[in-house]
């Protein structure tokens, strides 16, 4: 206390009194996004131009008192471009890319409804600090579940078929021929779906320990029309059928797992002779200062409010997010892989490794 006061530089301290400002309103601003979101106003605002208020209250059916006080937040935040003369305001393409276009490589929407349910937990986190224990996956709303799925389905829509699997060319070869394949730790089951669709004569799985996930899965693979080539089974992973798989993969899960090392070595054990197992994890170092970036203040984020925590729940490894290479060659290596190798696909967000057994 004593330094605090009497060290204290009055100018820089006004600058991160600024900083911080900015940010607490870049989180109430972001629960006006989440709304945005929730209440198709991104949307109805996409490919519409400038539009005065009283015409997006039309165009989404909203009340107009509120579209008003959004459409002002979103203005100073420059989500919107604001003409004081002709009272209009316009998502500009840039904007709907991020915000309304679910179909765009650009799309990171559905993150405020990631935040937004993550808040909803956070005062048992905070219990969490005090007693070291964890947030079962169980308490978390819906929303965070569906909001994850919402955002690996773009990742996989733009990256899944066109980058990732195409840099393994013997899985390409193996799918096309009929072979099996098992996403663990599915989630929704979109990663699965989109594997059925692209190779209509392999057999895919996906299993999770998340039951309202894996009845999402079920639907989306009905609503899909690939229900007879895809199943979804609610399996811990580390209770794979042995010898089943000529391909499996991960996307996010081995640093949440409660026993990573034990889901490894199931999957290795689940794999045919010759086939390969994919690992997605984040474009994180393990070492934070490489990691002091907006990636990095999302991922440790997201990691303490759901990724982390949920492992410690459980008397787990709770790696967190921030996983890094070295962690994953020391897991691989535990868990009886003899093959580790990094692909070389660029990426912003996501790291992908190609272990063989
Ligand atoms: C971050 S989510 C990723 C979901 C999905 N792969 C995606 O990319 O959207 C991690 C998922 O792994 C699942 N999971 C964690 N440990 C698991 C285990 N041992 N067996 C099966 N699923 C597991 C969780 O229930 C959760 O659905």
């Amino acid at each position: 206390m004593a330094d605090t006061r009497s060290k204290l530089d009055f100018g820089k301290a006004k600058e991160v009194a600024q900083k911080v400002m900015g940010d607490v309103g870049a989180v109430m601003h972001g629960m006006l996004s989440f709304i945005g979101d929730r209440v198709g106003l991104f949307k109805a605002m996409m490919d519409a131009g400038a539009l005065t208020v009283d015409q997006l209250a039309a165009r989404s059916g909203l009340n107009t008192r509120y579209v008003r006080e959004w459409l002002s937040a979103m203005a100073a935040a420059g989500y919107v471009e604001y003409d004081a003369g002709a009272q209009t305001y316009l998502l500009t393409p840039e904007y709907a890319a991020a915000l309304a276009d679910e179909d765009s490589p650009f799309f990171i929407g559905s993150y405020f409804q990631m935040a937004q349910a993550a808040a909803m937990v956070a005062p048992e986190v905070a219990q969490a600090f005090r007693s070291g224990a964890g947030v079962l996956q169980a308490q978390y709303p819906a929303g965070f579940f569906e909001a994850a799925e919402r955002n690996s389905n773009t990742r996989y829509k733009h990256k899944l078929l066109r980058k990732w699997i195409p840099a393994m060319p013997q899985v390409v070869e193996v799918l096309q021929g009929g072979g099996t394949a098992a996403d663990i730790g599915c989630g929704g089951g979109r990663a699965a779906i989109m594997i059925a669709q692209a190779f209509p004569k392999a057999r895919v799985t996906g299993f999770d320990i998340h039951a309202a996930s894996i009845e999402r899965a079920r639907r989306n693979a009905e609503a899909a029309g690939v229900r007879g080539r895809v199943s979804f089974e609610l399996t811990n992973g580390t209770q794979l059928p042995q010898r089943a798989f000529d391909f499996a993969a991960t996307f996010d899960v081995v640093h949440d797992a409660v026993d990573p090392v034990g889901l490894m070595d199931a999957i290795r054990r689940s794999l045919r002779e010759d086939g390969t197992y994919l690992v997605q994890e984040l474009n994180l170092s393990g070492e934070l200062s490489d990691n002091l970036r907006p990636l990095g203040k999302m991922a440790y984020s997201v990691s303490t409010l759901y990724c982390m925590t949920t492992s410690l729940a459980q008397g787990g490894a709770g790696i967190g997010a921030a996983m890094g290479e070295a962690k994953a060659r020391e897991l691989a290596a535990a868990a009886g892989f003899s093959r580790f190798a990094r692909l070389p696909v660029q990426d912003d967000f996501a790291v992908l490794y190609e272990l063989r057994p």
